[in-house]
């Protein structure tokens, strides 16, 4: 990428213009190779990978295999972990240049608008990470076609981010990332087909954060990785586990900026954190490097506008600035932080040997040029400086997940029916245009999760007894299972809420049990037999 001084000004700036929001980690390769020995210094063991999970997608071998560009993190098949779609390899040409192993395979979803895995987790803040690598996998040139290719992602019941590999390199990886909060035992990841394009997938990460980290995401906001930024000399393209042990991806500035003016800094003296700062925790080796000015330069322009994948102009952002100053000479170092036009933090000045981290708490800013401005102060010496950066975009969690005794009751109507609906995929009630064909859900109580009042499986093909799972579901007011082949006795169970139930055309035997014949007496139940 150019870097554009303007010389001419009398304050001189430089201008960082960085293109496109998801990189090539097809660059990636060769240095890696390189330095792996060189930059991962590990002191004694690597950081645990407890709770780590990382799905190579459409590999069909189930053996759990380490990827040797990625020390230490155990991949494993998608299988198990998402119902349908079809696997499939990259294109031959692109397979010596897949970044990682789990690049080569993928999971391709033809079918159904709306397509979920079920990642196994722990109740608490994750970072959840999704990579896609087209590779030509279908043969069709499909990235280059000309025509649109945009599918969608959903995290739980909320959307989150759309998917555009429209004129993308096929051999390039996009990578997306949330960080957000698992309600419960488990986080889902969905992809949605806008029908323009076939949704598919590589591979699927998810790593627990603790939950000191990034206070402002919550249970109704979680936060979609813009841009992460580490400056100074990085030799690696992607900074990761195990120098970031919650294994964030950090992209490395100089790969794109390492010319006049920009100047680099390092340092092998700790930098430390103030005790109890546990918001961040960037890397120690992050924070040792560092990039500045020519001190005849005084400000320098962060711009993350934007490639074709995400769309500035409507996001909402939340820049974190991450600053330690590492410059021996005891020089004042003072400068203003601006995000577009408005002045986020007057005259800061980093602390020597110990990070800041500037960020206003859980405000999201509108930056429709996602440009920010640092600007020496007139009383500063030398011009500013920046160890990283991070900016997310704003995800609403505003759609509430359907009652978990719900969705637990409906899964094991599908397990014991065998139900193969193509729909029945993700969570029954929400978001509500995708909620499982045959069910209603009432979303009157808004700040309460959706509950199940009526489910339609009649001529459905069902076979065996009546399961009694329905009969648990304690919002359930309307159940029709006719025209099926249910057989055997209907089972004595104390139905709650139950107002009609549909049994009619089945080959159910037996007496009807006291707990249903009672209610119907009392006209409280509709029975249809
Ligand atoms: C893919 O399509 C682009 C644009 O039409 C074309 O330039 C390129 O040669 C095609 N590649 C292959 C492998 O067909
Ligand atoms: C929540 O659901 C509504 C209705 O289905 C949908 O229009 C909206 O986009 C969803 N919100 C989010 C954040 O996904
Ligand atoms: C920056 O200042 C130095 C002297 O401090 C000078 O030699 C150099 O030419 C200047 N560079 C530019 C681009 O003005
Ligand atoms: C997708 O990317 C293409 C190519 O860069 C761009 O023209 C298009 O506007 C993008 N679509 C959306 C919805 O962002
Ligand atoms: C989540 O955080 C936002 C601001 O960051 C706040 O407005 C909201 O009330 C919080 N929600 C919950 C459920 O804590
Ligand atoms: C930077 O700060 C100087 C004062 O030190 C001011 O004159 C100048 O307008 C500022 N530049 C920008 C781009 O805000
Ligand atoms: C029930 O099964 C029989 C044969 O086992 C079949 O002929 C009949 O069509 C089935 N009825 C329904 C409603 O599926």
């Amino acid at each position: 990428m150019p870097l554009a001084c303007n010389a001419l000004q009398k304050s001189k700036s430089a201008m960082a213009i960085i293109s496109s929001a998801s990189t090539k980690l097809t660059w990636i390769l060769a240095p890696l190779l390189v330095l792996a020995t060189a930059t991962i210094r590990v002191h004694g063991q690597p950081p645990s990978t407890s709770g780590f999970i990382s799905l190579d997608c459409g590999n069909r071998n189930t053996t759990p295999y380490t990827d040797s560009s990625i020390r230490g993190i155990q991949h494993q098949s998608d299988v198990g972990f998402v119902e349908g779609g079809l696997t499939h390899q990259i294109a031959a040409v692109y397979m010596a240049g897949a970044p990682y192993e789990s690049q080569k395979t993928l999971r391709s979803f033809p079918n159904g608008s709306r397509n979920c895995y079920t990642l196994p987790s722990t109740p608490g803040k994750k970072l959840v990470r999704a990579l896609f690598t087209y590779g030509d996998y279908d043969g069709l040139n499909r990235t280059m076609d000309g025509s649109p290719f945009l599918f969608g992602l959903h995290i739980g019941a909320n959307f989150w981010e759309a998917v555009n590999l429209t004129s993308w390199d096929p051999s390039s990886t996009i990578w997306k990332e949330v960080l957000t909060v698992a309600p419960g035992g488990s986080v889902s990841v969905c992809l949605i087909n806008f029908g323009t394009g076939t949704p598919f997938v590589s591979a699927l990460e998810l790593r627990p954060l603790q939950d000191s980290m990034y206070p402002f995401v919550n249970s109704s906001v979680s936060i979609s990785y813009f841009r992460r930024i580490r400056f100074g000399q990085a030799t690696d393209f992607i900074t990761r586990y195990p120098l970031d042990p919650y294994d964030r991806f950090w992209e490395g500035w100089s790969f794109s900026y390492n010319t006049y003016p920009w100047m680099t800094l390092n340092t092998s003296s700790p930098v430390r954190r103030l005790p109890g700062d546990n918001t961040f925790q960037v890397p120690e080796g992050i924070l040792q490097q560092a990039s500045t000015l020519d001190t005849n330069y005084s400000f320098f322009e962060i711009n993350v506008a934007v490639g074709p994948n995400l769309d500035a102009k409507n996001l909402q952002l939340l820049p974190i600035f991450h600053f330690a100053e590492i410059n021996i000479s005891n020089q004042n170092r003072r400068f203003d932080i601006y995000s577009d036009n408005d002045l986020l933090f007057p005259d800061f000045s980093p602390s020597r040997f110990q990070a800041d981290s500037m960020h206003e708490n859980g405000q999201f800013l509108h930056n429709p040029t996602a440009t920010f401005l640092l600007n020496k102060t007139r009383s500063s010496r030398l011009p500013p400086l920046i160890n990283a950066f991070e900016v997310y975009s704003l995800v609403r969690m505003d759609n509430l997940t359907t009652d978990a005794d719900d969705v637990n009751y409906m899964k094991e109507v599908k397990k014991h029916y065998n139900l193969a609906r193509i729909n029945w995929n993700g969570d029954p009630c929400s978001p509500r245009e995708y909620s499982w064909e045959g069910l209603t859900c009432d979303y009157s109580k808004r700040n309460q999760n959706p509950r199940i009042v009526a489910v339609d499986l009649s001529t459905s093909g069902l076979k065996g007894g009546l399961v009694i799972s329905f009969m648990n579901m304690a919002s359930l007011e309307n159940l029709d299972l006719s025209h099926n082949n249910l057989t055997g006795a209907i089972p004595d169970y104390q139905i709650k809420s139950l107002k009609v139930l549909d049994l009619s055309y089945n080959q159910l035997d037996g007496p009807i049990p006291d707990s249903i014949l009672q209610r119907s007496q009392a006209g409280l139940l509709d029975l249809r037999f």
